[in-house]
């Protein structure tokens, strides 16, 4: 499987990896050994996805039926938001390993560059956006102190690379500022509605891997009910007529864009057989032109926007 070398540690992140969030919780355990059964190596987790005891005993699972070893699989998690006090920091870290029954994580990212009030995970876990009341409550946690728990998570061997999610240049400018140990990697929205090409190209220029994520654009955002009435790419014109030239499926060509910028994907699938086409994308190329007739269909829509749920979130104004 193709992969992306991360500069710090050297590791291979693979290129293609299996997203986590809205598996079937009752079924997760079986998906995820299923996943690494079809050949996926690397199972993008948070803690926000309620799901990471299951994931774990799929993994697990896999490793005992001697499907994978543990050093084959890259794990990835995520901090997130009501947890960015370096004290809460460091102990959501552990909890989540524990969930996942896993020594360490391949990779930690701070999951949103958004600090909220701290709720006791014996309260309620996993936490989502809102206190008791219904209401978003801030927190002013500066990045600083939440990088440096990430770091410490290295020191400790609990995580072996740290990163960011949903972050832009200027906060990735800042945290290079002061980080002993630099993010490797940056998870973001990205898809042909959303090309996002000076952050690649900041990202490429630092030596930040990137990893694309809602991939297949706004179908994810379908069951939700917030997929902002847009046409779905996954039966979009263009895009069909990329998918003909490549004899390939929708979904496939979504995913090869942006494969073929040397971004990793991480698309989510309940039912096995898309899950396991969408594996294969690093097999095809897909022509100038068809990139670029992809690239084209940019309209900056950003269909995971945290100011959608409260203004004062707005870490993309
Ligand atoms: N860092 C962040 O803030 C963040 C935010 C969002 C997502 N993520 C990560 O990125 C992963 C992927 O993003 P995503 O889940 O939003 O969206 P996605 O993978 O782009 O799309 C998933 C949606 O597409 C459907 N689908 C999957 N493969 C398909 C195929 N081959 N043909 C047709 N439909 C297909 C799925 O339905 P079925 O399940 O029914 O197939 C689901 O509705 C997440 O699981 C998560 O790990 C991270």
């Amino acid at each position: 499987m193709a992969s992306i070398v991360l500069k710090r540690t050297g590791q291979k992140m693979p290129l293609i990896g299996f997203g986590l969030w809205k598996v079937t919780k009752s079924s997760c355990a079986d998906t995820v050994y299923n996943a690494l059964k079809a050949g996926y190596r690397l199972l993008d987790g948070a803690g926000d996805y309620g799901n990471e005891k299951e994931a774990g005993e799929g993994l697990r699972r896999a490793i005992a039926d001697g499907v994978v070893k543990r050093e084959e699989v890259f794990v990835t998690s995520k901090l997130w938001n009501t947890f960015h006090q370096y004290d809460h920091a460091k102990a959501l870290a552990k909890k989540q390993l524990e969930l996942w029954g896993i020594d360490y994580f391949d990779l930690f990212l701070v999951h949103f560059p958004i600090a909220l009030q701290y709720v006791d995970p014996s309260h309620r876990y996993p936490p989502e956006w809102w206190g008791d009341d219904g209401k978003v409550h801030l927190q002013n946690t500066p990045m600083h102190e939440t990088w440096r728990a990430m770091e410490e998570l290295v020191d400790e061997g609990k995580a072996k690379n740290i990163g960011l999610s949903n972050s832009q240049g200027s906060l990735i400018l800042d945290v290079l500022r002061y980080a002993r140990i630099e993010p490797q990697v940056l998870q973001i929205e990205l898809h042909p509605y959303l090309t996002q090409e000076p952050l690649l190209n900041l990202c490429k220029t630092l030596g930040i891997a990137v990893t694309g994520y809602s991939s297949l654009g706004p179908q994810s955002y379908v069951e939700l009910g917030v997929d902002k009435g847009v046409p779905n790419l996954l039966n979009h014109d263009v895009v069909g007529t990329v998918a003909k030239n490549a004899g390939k499926s929708h979904a496939q060509v979504l995913l090869r864009w942006a494969v073929q910028q040397g971004v990793a994907v991480i698309p989510k699938s309940n039912n096995h057989d898309r899950l396991v086409q969408n594996l294969q994308v690093d097999s095809f190329e897909l022509s100038e032109a068809d990139m670029k007739a992809l690239s084209s269909l940019n309209i900056n829509l950003r269909l995971n926007d945290p100011a959608d749920i409260d203004p004062r979130m707005g870490i993309f104004a």
